[in-house]
């Protein structure tokens, strides 16, 4: 089987990008989520400034309370006792999405 050396080695590197494909789509959609829903308001990404001052980025969450704290208030609706955030309600799907995203900012 002359083939062998080759074929292993390509069949490792399928494994691992159907690894990390699997795991990304619930990032990216968690990303674009807060894109759409949150980015009037906070900072989404990395290095970026909330466009409104006093919220604070999404990054930054993870230093008062461990991120999952907010799946329920993103399925309940976040409202959070801050007046002129719309009330949110996220399907279960798109809670992990966020979450997953969220914790991707923490690293
Ligand atoms: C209309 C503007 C606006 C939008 C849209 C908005 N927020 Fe906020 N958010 C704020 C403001 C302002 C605060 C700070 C309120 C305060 O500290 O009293 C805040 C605070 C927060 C906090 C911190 C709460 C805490 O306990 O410290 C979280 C988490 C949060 N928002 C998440 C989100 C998420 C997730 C979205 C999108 C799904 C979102 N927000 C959309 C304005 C907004």
């Amino acid at each position: 089987m002359p083939k062998q050396p080759t074929v292993v080695p390509l069949l490792a590197m399928a494994l691992l990008m159907l690894a990390a494909d699997v795991r990304n789509p619930g990032v990216e959609h968690g990303h674009a989520l807060v894109e759409a829903n949150c980015s009037g308001c906070h900072a989404v990404g990395r290095a970026d400034a909330s466009p409104m001052p006093e919220a604070p980025p999404l990054r930054d969450v993870h230093q008062r309370y461990p991120v999952e704290n907010l799946a329920e208030a993103l399925a309940e609706g976040l409202t959070t006792g801050h007046p002129g955030k719309p009330a949110f309600k996220f399907e279960a799907r798109e809670v992990d999405d966020i979450i997953d995203y969220l914790k991707s900012l923490e690293q």
